[in-house]
C-alpha cells in the first residue's frame, strides 16, 4: 500500500495541524493508532479530560492522571497540547451546583485556574482560558460565572491564567463566533481584556459547520477582523456534519424523537455527499492558506469518523462522517483534496 501523506508535514510551513485527543486512543487501541496520530498531527486538544468536571471532582481534589497521560504523549511525539478548558459553563463539577454564594464561586474560580494552570505550566503550549461565554446575539451567556462574578470574570480568568502559567499562550474559544453578532461580542471581550492590560494571544473559532453550508464569507471577514486586533486565529474543533438537519434519532434500536427520521446513510456516505464534503474542506483550506499569516492552527475534532462526538449528538447511536479519515483511518476524498492544495 502506498504511504499516506502526512497532514502536519504537508502544512508545516503554513500552520499547525491538530486533533482532539482522548486517553483511549493512545492506550486502548492498536499501537498503529498511536503511530498514525503522531504521523498526522503536531498539535492536540484533550477532548474531555481537562474539563473541570473531570479534573476537579471535589473542592480540594484534583485528578490530573488522565491529562498527564496526554501531556506525556505530546512530549514523546512532539505534539503541542492545547489545554481545554479552564472556564466553561458546561461539564462543571457536580459540587459547583451546590454553591450559591458569590464568595464561594469566586473561591472555586480562582483556585481552579491557579491549580490547573499551575499544574500544567510548561506542559501545555496554550489554554482555551474561557470557552463559549457568548450568546448568539453577542451578549454574555448567563452562566454561573456571569451571575455571581459579573462580566469582569473573563478578564479575571485571563489574568489568573497568565499569573499561574506565564509562558503559555492564552485563547478565547467559541462556536459561531464567525457570525456577525457573535463576532461583535467576541471582539468586545477581546478589547476589554486588552484594555485591562491583560494578555490574550488568540481566538479560537470552533468550526462545527454543516456540509454544503460552510459560511466562507463570514469566516474570511472574521479572520481579518480578529487579526486586525493582533490576535492569532485558530480553527479549533473543525468538523462538518453530513447528516440532514431533520435526522435526530439513532440508527437502530434506540428511542426516536417525535420528529426523527431514520439515518439516510447508516452504512456509508453516498458519493454525492462525499463529493460535497471534499469540496467544502477544499474551500476551507484554500481560505486558511490564503490567510496563513494569521491562521496559526487548524484542529479537527477527532482523528477519524468513529471518534466524532457527532455520532452521539443530539442523541447517542448515530453514524456520522464529518472528518477527513474514515473509521479505519483511511483517507477520504476530502483528505486528498486538502493535501493537493499545499505548495
Ligand atoms: O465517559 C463517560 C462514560 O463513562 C459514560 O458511561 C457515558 C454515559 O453518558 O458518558 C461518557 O462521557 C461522555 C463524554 O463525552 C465522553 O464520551 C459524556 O456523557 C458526554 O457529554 C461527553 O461529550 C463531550 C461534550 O463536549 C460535552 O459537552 C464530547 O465528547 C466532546 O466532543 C464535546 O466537545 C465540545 C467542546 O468541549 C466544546 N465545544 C463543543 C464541542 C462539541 O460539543
Amino acid at each position: 500500500e502506498p504511504a499516506i501523506p502526512s497532514l502536519k508535514d504537508t502544512f508545516r510551513k503554513d500552520f499547525g495541524i491538530g486533533t482532539a485527543l482522548n486517553v483511549a486512543q493512545i492506550e486502548e487501541r492498536d499501537p498503529k493508532t498511536t503511530k498514525f496520530i503522531a504521523q498526522q498531527f503536531n498539535m492536540a486538544t484533550p477532548e474531555n479530560v481537562m474539563k473541570s468536571a473531570l479534573l476537579h471532582p471535589k473542592w480540594d481534589t484534583y485528578t490530573f492522571e488522565m491529562g498527564d497521560k496526554l501531556t506525556d504523549f505530546g512530549k514523546k511525539h512532539n505534539i503541542k497540547i492545547n489545554g481545554h478548558t479552564l472556564i466553561w459553563h458546561s461539564q462543571l463539577p457536580a459540587f459547583v451546583r451546590g454553591i450559591h454564594s458569590q464568595d464561594s464561586i469566586r473561591t472555586f474560580f480562582t483556585d481552579h485556574i491557579k491549580t490547573v494552570a499551575g499544574h500544567y505550566r510548561g506542559k501545555v503550549f496554550s489554554w482555551d482560558v474561557v470557552n463559549e461565554a457568548l450568546n448568539e446575539d453577542g451578549t454574555l451567556r448567563k452562566s454561573v460565572f456571569l451571575q455571581h462574578l459579573g462580566e469582569n470574570y473573563i478578564t479575571d480568568a485571563f489574568r489568573l491564567a497568565q499569573e499561574a502559567s506565564p509562558g503559555t499562550e492564552l485563547y478565547y474559544n467559541d462556536y459561531n463566533n464567525e457570525q456577525p453578532a457573535k463576532r461583535a461580542g467576541c471582539i468586545a471581550i477581546i478589547k476589554k481584556i486588552k484594555d485591562a492590560g491583560v494578555r490574550i494571544d488568540g481566538v479560537g473559532i470552533q468550526g462545527h459547520w454543516h456540509v454544503g453550508r460552510v459560511p466562507l464569507k463570514d469566516i474570511e471577514e472574521s479572520i481579518n477582523q480578529y487579526a486586525a486586533l493582533g490576535l492569532k486565529v485558530m480553527f479549533t474543533e473543525l468538523d462538518l456534519e453530513v447528516l440532514p438537519r431533520n435526522f435526530q434519532g439513532a440508527d437502530v434500536g434506540q428511542r426516536m424523537t417525535a420528529n426523527a427520521t431514520s439515518n439516510p446513510y447508516p452504512n456509508a456516505l453516498p458519493d454525492s455527499v462525499q463529493h460535497q464534503l471534499a469540496a467544502d474542506y477544499e474551500a476551507l483550506f484554500k481560505l486558511f492558506l490564503k490567510h496563513k499569516n494569521n491562521v496559526s492552527r487548524v484542529t479537527f475534532w477527532g482523528v477519524n469518523d468513529g471518534d466524532s462526538w457527532l455520532n452521539n449528538w443530539p442523541i447517542r447511536g448515530r453514524t456520522s462522517y464529518p472528518l477527513l479519515f474514515d473509521r479505519n483511518d483511511k483517507p477520504k476524498p476530502a483528505f486528498y483534496k486538502v493535501v493537493a492544495l499545499a505548495k
